[in-house]
């Protein structure tokens, strides 16, 4: 081909690429799928192999691998960017300020800051001798998009700050709703699709290819937060330091005494949020005093010293039908709605959870009600009130229940406690629940054992905890109903296989009372043995970062108790043996500080084995690069495979890494 039509070709590909990276943020209909988009973008790249001069570092064909749709480079969070938990109420508020409390015995209730929570894009804006060196998006916490040509466009974005520090800023960029109708006019006029909302018109202008356009559009920055360590004793402080370095803060944010001048707030920019030119979607809590977060710590998603009071979310109308009362692990007894199934954010819905005894008799809730339902943050919907004026006459008040609904042993409410509670250690829902957690994919990960195979063991009287289960021979696995010896000898290889875990997970998997997924790993790095830990006093747990006393007291009290200590024993006896955290033997270790891309159909989701390969120290990017380390290619692995060999990059199967980890 001529070199001016393959140029002219080279330009049309260019120009429906960037279009289609566009319109991929304009939904509702995209104009290229996946796979459409992946062969426009091998042609393009191509061409600019032949004449390199033609490409660009904008050009969507210099980014030669898929993931496609992914043209900025990923950069890894220092600091992890969570979110925040979703309360719906002043009730929920109030829970949650309860459950602050809890782990801050002795102390009056603390001071707040209300903000309130702009519906944009949150960002993480780094700076270095006082300038700024890059602003990467959320992505998924952990890793984000480098978008820094882009944010260095939005106008109140300092590019310098007052003072040559080194810090990174979190905040949210969004757009007015002014310049958001602005940008539509502008769009239809150009006869190009509108954005839905100004959220998806700040993303897909964040990540737009060509910045020059970028600064066209009017973005605004509000900065929020300090990540790392902490620079004032207060989080009203640090705003007002932030403000007086130049970064645009939020004039609306609120230092408040009492949780009840919170609920204030909240209730105010409820009612006030159309005088705003932006939208928000709630409000934002955070404790003031800095030195609480270490003793709140956080859950494995979000802080426990924050969180969003959101305003309105999607909200349906249906029946509760009955109210059932699930036993879990540690004997709690939760009443969970039973639902007359309604279509909710894409799902039916027949289940919502309705926490304990206080929240229903807030609610005012009886059987037969019609209930108001929303989705919040998590998979499990919530109930958040009654429709009385639907009432019909037969409604039933809600009964707590006489017997624990697995054994039957009368359920206690503790002194000052919320929840009822089964206290008979050997009650089989709580045994079921147990063990299910212990082989749970974030804790043990021994995934063959499932729910059914549980249940069967345990009815058999096989097993009756989780240390019963290293002890299981072949024959009694495939004496099981329905399991042929095939899976049996998968069952018994997975149980055997999941003794080396890592200590964390071991620690989340014994349920020891307060200690999540996210306190496991602190734990297990602190410690480095179990043995170490199993020895700590109160005082050497209370030291370590994040543990406040009360998980402190919980953790000594575990370690002490017979009946867990028997099983422990019992466990290792049989051979479990948790390996250190970092170290994970010879090559795994090796692992650690590498980068690897995912491709293709895998025999686990592509979760499993990111979470998998992180643990161990990995980056797990999106595209091919020659930095990249390995390809970890399953079936069909597609265009990243051409790009690995192109790059010369190590192509591994499921098997090899997990030889390289350290798992067999
Ligand atoms: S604080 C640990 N403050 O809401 C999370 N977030 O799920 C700290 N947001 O991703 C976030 N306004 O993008 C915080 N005043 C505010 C906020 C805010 C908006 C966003 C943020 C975050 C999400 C929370």
């Amino acid at each position: 081909m001529a070199q001016s039509s393959e140029r002219k070709q080279w330009e049309q590909l260019r120009h429906q690429a960037r279009r289609a990276l566009v319109d991929y943020y304009t939904a509702p209909a995209p104009g290229l799928d996946d796979a459409a988009y992946d062969a426009l973008v091998a042609e393009l790249a191509r061409l600019e192999r032949k004449h390199p001069a033609w490409s660009g570092w904008d050009s969507p064909g210099t980014r030669v691998a898929p993931p496609a749709l992914q043209p900025f480079p990923t950069r890894r969070h220092a600091t992890p960017m969570l979110s925040l938990a979703n309360l719906y109420s002043v009730a929920e508020l109030e829970d949650w300020e309860q459950s602050l409390l809890r782990l801050l015995p002795d102390r009056p209730p603390p001071a707040y800051v209300a903000e309130l929570k702009v519906d944009g894009l949150a960002i993480a804006l780094a700076y270095e001798d006082g300038r700024l060196v890059s602003a990467v998006t959320r992505g998924d916490g952990q890793t984000g998009e480098d978008v820094t040509p882009n944010a260095k466009t939005i106008p109140n974005l300092p590019h310098r700050l007052k003072t040559a520090l080194r810090l990174e800023v979190r905040g949210e960029v969004y757009y007015t709703l002014t310049a958001f109708t602005e940008l539509n006019a502008e769009r239809e006029r150009a006869g190009e699709p509108a954005f839905k909302n100004p959220r998806n018109a700040a993303a897909g202008t964040l990540r737009m290819l060509d910045s020059g356009a970028v600064g066209q559009r009017r973005l605004d920055l509000v900065v929020y937060g300090l990540a790392g360590a902490a620079r004032k004793k207060t989080h009203s402080a640090t705003l007002e330091w932030l403000g007086e370095l130049g970064f645009p803060v939020s004039p609306e944010r609120r230092r408040c005494k009492t949780l009840q001048d919170v609920a204030a707030y909240y209730g105010r920019w409820g009612k006030t949020r159309d005088t705003l030119d932006y939208h928000i979607d709630g409000v934002v809590v955070k404790v003031d005093d800095l030195a609480l977060y270490d003793t709140l710590g956080m859950t494995a998603k979000s802080p426990r010293w924050a969180a969003a009071l959101k305003f309105e979310a999607e909200q349906v109308t249906t029946r509760l039908r009955d109210v059932i009362w699930q036993v879990g692990r540690t004997g709690v007894l939760t009443p969970v709605a039973d639902l007359e199934p309604v279509q909710l954010g894409g799902t039916t819905v027949s289940r919502a959870t309705l926490h304990n005894l206080d929240q229903i008799e807030r609610l005012g809730l009886k059987v037969g009600d019609a209930v108001y339902l929303v989705k919040g943050g998590e998979i499990i919907p919530k109930v958040i009130g009654v429709d009385t004026s639907a009432r019909r006459g037969r409604e039933r008040p809600i009964v707590p229940p006489a017997q624990c609904p697995s054994c039957k042993a009368p359920p206690l409410r503790r002194e000052g406690e919320v929840d009822l509670t089964c206290v008979n250690p050997l009650c089989p829902a709580q045994q079921a629940e147990r063990i299910r957690h212990f082989v749970s994919r974030r804790a043990m990960d021994i995934d063959s054992v499932g729910e059914k195979i549980i249940e069967e063991l345990l009815s058999r009287g096989l097993i009756g905890s989780y240390a019963d289960l290293y002890a299981l021979t072949f024959d009694q696995v495939a004496s099981l109903k329905k399991e042929g010896k095939v899976f049996a000898q998968k069952i018994v290889d997975a149980i055997d296989a999941s003794k080396t875990r890592p200590l964390d997970r071991l620690l989340h998997g014994l349920g020891i009372p307060l200690v999540g997924e996210r306190t496991a790993r602190v734990l297990a790095r602190h410690f480095k043995t179990l043995d170490v830990l199993r020895e700590a006093a109160v005082e050497e747990l209370e030291n370590v970062n994040e543990i406040g006393s009360i998980t402190a007291e919980a953790i000594h009290g575990f370690f002490r108790d017979r009946d867990q200590m028997a099983l422990l024993q019992r466990a290792l006896k049989l051979g479990v043996d948790p390996q250190p955290l970092e170290a994970g033997g010879g090559e795994a270790a090796a692992l650690a500080g590498k980068t690897v891309v995912i491709t293709g159909t895998l025999s686990e989701p592509r979760g499993v084995w990111k979470d998998r390969l992180e643990r161990a120290g990995v980056t797990v990017t999106g595209s091919v690069s020659k930095k990249t380390d390995y390809l970890l290619a399953g079936e069909s692995p597609g265009s990243k495979l051409d790009a690995a060999q192109e790059h010369g990059v190590r192509v591994v199967t499921e098997q090899e890494m997990t030889r390289l980890l350290g798992r067999n």
